[in-house]
């Protein structure tokens, strides 16, 4: 049975990937500093697969931890690498933290991954925040990586360029970067989800937590773009789809079906909703009124941002099976779960 390590597996997109790659047959050992995270998510993903994951508390910027545990687990046959921090706002705030966390723990992961004799089958967690405002919609893997507009996102730039400059002179290094656009949702068995811990930033989680009764409203963050509805388009893509394209994309690489050792996949439904729509979507599959105002535009809000999926679709032989609808309601139902209601 191969041996798959998750870094950050307690998190959002990370429990999720863990369920499929477990429902796949494969063996997974999760690290986790439990920043972003709980040891319940263990639990919740027993509850769905029968099988707890190994779990190891560590924190990856502690070069003497990292070494420590590849020098106890040498037979790691795969890596995906989610381990980040990711919040946009509190990266401006805290950029430090944010190269501590996203740049430093990488390279002291990858430092200890290059002492394995055998090839390296590296998946890299990035995101469609390193094309900024794209030119053009769809959002192809070679539209211009633009100039990062906050600290997380030029962490994910960063963290693209080691892993291109490594693989142009390791050949053993294989290296699989997926680009997400989106993540939404909830496992449908609402046993693992989206963990609230503090105020949520993105769209969704808000929307839950205030028909949860958290909040008294959502503000919409401006109506005056140039799309449908004047209100900003992004490309929503189920948590469970998101997963599963990580299997795909470890498949690949442990098949040896790759064509390069660098290879760079964008992670989207291949549809732009506004987040009005989004809003809409959420009252039609609850059967709840939302709350809402119009407010100010946010700071470092592109217009539109949605993905062409051709690359991916091809390559993975992969592409997104869940709507927005049913995307939105495995929200709701994770969210009504934990809050009892
Ligand atoms: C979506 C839309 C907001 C909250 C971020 C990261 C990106 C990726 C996904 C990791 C925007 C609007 C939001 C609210 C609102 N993460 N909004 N009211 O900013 O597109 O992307 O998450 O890879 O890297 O940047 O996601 O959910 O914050 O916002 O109107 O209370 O919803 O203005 O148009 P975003 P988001």
């Amino acid at each position: 049975m191969e041996k798959i390590l998750i870094t950050g597996g307690l998190g959002f997109i990370g429990s999720h990937t863990v369920v499929e790659l477990q429902n796949q047959g494969y063996e997974v050992l999760i690290i986790d500093n439990l920043s972003n995270s709980s040891l319940d998510v263990l639990k919740g993903i027993e509850k769905i697969t029968g099988i707890c994951p190994s779990f190891e508390n560590i924190d990856l910027r502690n070069k003497e931890a990292v070494a420590g545990f590849f020098k106890a687990h040498n037979t790691i046959d795969g890596i995906i690498h989610f381990a980040a921090s990711k919040a946009v706002g509190e990266s401006v705030l805290n950029p430090l933290h944010y190269y501590e966390n996203n740049v430093s723990a990488l390279v002291n992961v990858l430092q200890e991954v290059l002492q394995k004799k055998n090839p390296v089958h590296f998946i890299f967690s990035s995101s469609c925040t390193v094309y900024g405002q794209a030119d053009t919609m769809p959002i192809k893997e070679n539209a211009p990586v633009k100039m990062a507009d906050s600290p997380y996102g030029n962490t994910k730039q960063i963290g693209e360029e080691i892993l291109k400059d490594l693989c142009k002179v390791k050949p053993t290094m294989n290296s699989i970067l997926l680009r997400y656009f989106n993540p939404i949702g909830a496992h449908p068995s609402t046993n693992i989800g989206e963990l609230p811990l503090g105020k949520p930033q993105n769209l969704v989680p808000f929307i839950t937590q205030t028909a949860a009764g958290l909040y008294e409203k959502v503000t919409v963050f401006g109506n005056d773009y140039p799309t449908i509805d004047g209100t900003c388009v992004r490309d929503y893509i189920d948590v469970v789809d998101l997963a599963k394209a990580h299997v795909a994309a470890l498949n690949r690489l442990l098949h040896q079906k790759n064509e390069s050792n660098y290879e760079v996949y964008n992670l989207g439904s291949g549809t732009g909703s506004s987040v009005l729509e989004v809003i809409q979507s959420f009252e039609r599959v609850s059967g709840e009124s939302l709350t809402y105002i119009i407010g100010a535009r946010r700071a470092g809000d592109v217009t539109a941002a949605y993905a062409d999926t051709a690359l991916a679709n091809e390559k993975l032989n992969w592409q997104t099976k869940v709507s927005l609808d049913t995307s939105v309601l495995n929200a709701w139902n994770w969210e009504k779960k934990i809050r009892g209601i």
